[in-house]
């Protein structure tokens, strides 16, 4: 179908197109990361500073996206620069101990009150994996329960349930249906080893969930005599002790992920000391390792990382969403485009429909806001192909003024693209 904004991105990105059909050649779509994709190719970064981030034909883009909420503080942080810098020249990485693993799990348990001991992995996907691992070995048991549209990485157990799917070792319930949850831990108790739940789904579109829910929840799984894993990977950005302590909650397991790597692949699970002492060396129930967990790079941009995410920095990130939120709905409305949006702390989901699905899986809107992720791109704002948007530390005012603009000249182009 002809497409000027289409035509407008190929002419923009030559340099990237060049680049993809290089990497479509040695890796399946060009890529490792299904996120990173989207059609007709990926841009292709060359350096991100601040709130910006330029590709290879040397556009510029403001970044609202911030590595799906990862880069709390922007691109190339000086403190965080720093901080590696000087590690880099002492060596990135030891069989043996380190003194900022240290550091990193002393600031995280210090905010989380339900978390005595941590371990780290390499990602949010093994964090999950990890967890499970955990209420496997503690319950006997083989399965699991997570929400569907739920997000725990890409893990197959967890991942079908991303899709709405259940799998071999996994069952799902609706987020926020309480009831739903209860029936399923009643009529499968036995065999569930945990319910994995995130306290606002990032990847599902930012819902979040009601406390009597996550309470509830909680209750019924440990009624059912499972484990209750909280899955902070997203949320830790939302609050200084993430969202558990906002909702009065204490997961059994929390998972880390992203904000505490500062930018180096992260993750963690953290939990009541009891639980942990699975991984005790001298008793070993479990063997963890990973050649490159707790590695001193990751640890202390993760140090400097969670240091700097205080409460006025969290505070003036959600300010300056609420005013994109508002200034989005005024976008779409004086241009007759409709817009439903979810929106929590620092980040938000766009449907341009008259209201929110269940899901960004589940959306009608995908002729729009295709159309849409690519329009803004060609006028310089970076956001998920899906629609999501997450603030950095590092933007003000002016930066949601020019991404304001920029979005309503990119609805403009799309309600002219498809006459509406
Ligand atoms: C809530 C949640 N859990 C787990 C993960 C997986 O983390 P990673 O991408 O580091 O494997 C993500 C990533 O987006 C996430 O949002």
């Amino acid at each position: 179908m002809a497409s000027s904004i289409r035509d407008t991105y190929l002419t923009r990105t030559s340099g990237s197109q060049k680049a993809h059909s290089k990497a479509i050649q040695v890796m399946p779509g060009g890529t490792s990361r299904q996120a990173a994709y989207w059609a007709p190719y990926p841009l292709t970064v060359e350096r991100g500073e601040g709130a910006n981030f330029w590709d290879i034909d040397g556009n510029k883009y403001l970044d609202f996206i911030n590595n799906y909420t990862a880069m709390a503080h922007g691109h190339a942080y000086p403190p965080i620069v720093e901080a590696v810098a000087r590690q880099l020249r002492k060596g990135t990485g030891y069989a043996a101990a380190n003194i900022p693993q240290t550091a990193l799990a002393e600031r995280i348990i210090g905010r989380i009150k339900s978390v005595d001991q941590i371990r780290f992995t390499n990602s949010g996907t093994e964090a999950a994996a990890l967890a499970f691992t955990i209420a496997r070995i503690v319950t006997g048991r083989r399965k699991l329960l997570m929400a569907r549209y739920g997000y725990h990485g890409s893990l197959l157990e967890f991942e079908t349930g991303s899709f709405g799917r259940e799998g071999p070792l996994t069952y799902l319930a609706g987020y926020n249906n309480l009831d739903d949850f209860k029936s399923v831990l009643e009529q499968h108790g036995p065999e569930i080893a945990a319910v994995f739940l995130e306290p606002v789904l990032g990847s599902g579109g930012v819902i979040s969930a009601q406390d009597e829910f996550l309470h509830g929840v909680k209750a019924a799984a440990h009624k059912a005599g499972a484990l209750f894993v909280l899955d902070e990977v997203l949320t830790f950005r939302f609050g200084v002790s993430g969202c558990q302590e906002k909702s009065g909650l204490d997961p059994d397991l929390t998972m880390f992920g992203k904000v505490i790597g500062g930018g180096f692949p992260v993750g963690a699970v953290g939990g009541h000391r009891d639980l942990l002492r699975i991984f005790e060396p001298t008793n070993m129930k479990v063997f963890h390792t990973g050649t490159f967990n707790a590695n001193p790079i990751t640890m202390v941009a993760g140090d400097v990382s969670v240091r700097d995410l205080d409460a006025a920095r969290i505070e003036k990130m959600d300010k300056l969403c609420l005013q994109l939120k508002t200034g989005l709905s005024e976008a779409a409305k004086s241009i007759g485009l409709p817009l439903s949006m979810n929106h929590y702390g620092s980040c938000l989901n766009m449907y341009f429909s008259n209201s929110v699905p269940e899901s960004s899986v589940v959306r009608t809107d995908t002729q729009i806001i295709d159309r849409f992720h690519v329009a803004a791109m060609n006028r310089g704002l970076f956001l998920a192909p899906r629609g999501m948007m997450a603030l950095s530390t590092v933007m003000t005012e002016s930066h949601i003024v020019e991404a304001l603009q920029i979005a309503a000249a990119a609805m403009q182009d799309v309600a002219a693209e498809l006459e509406l």
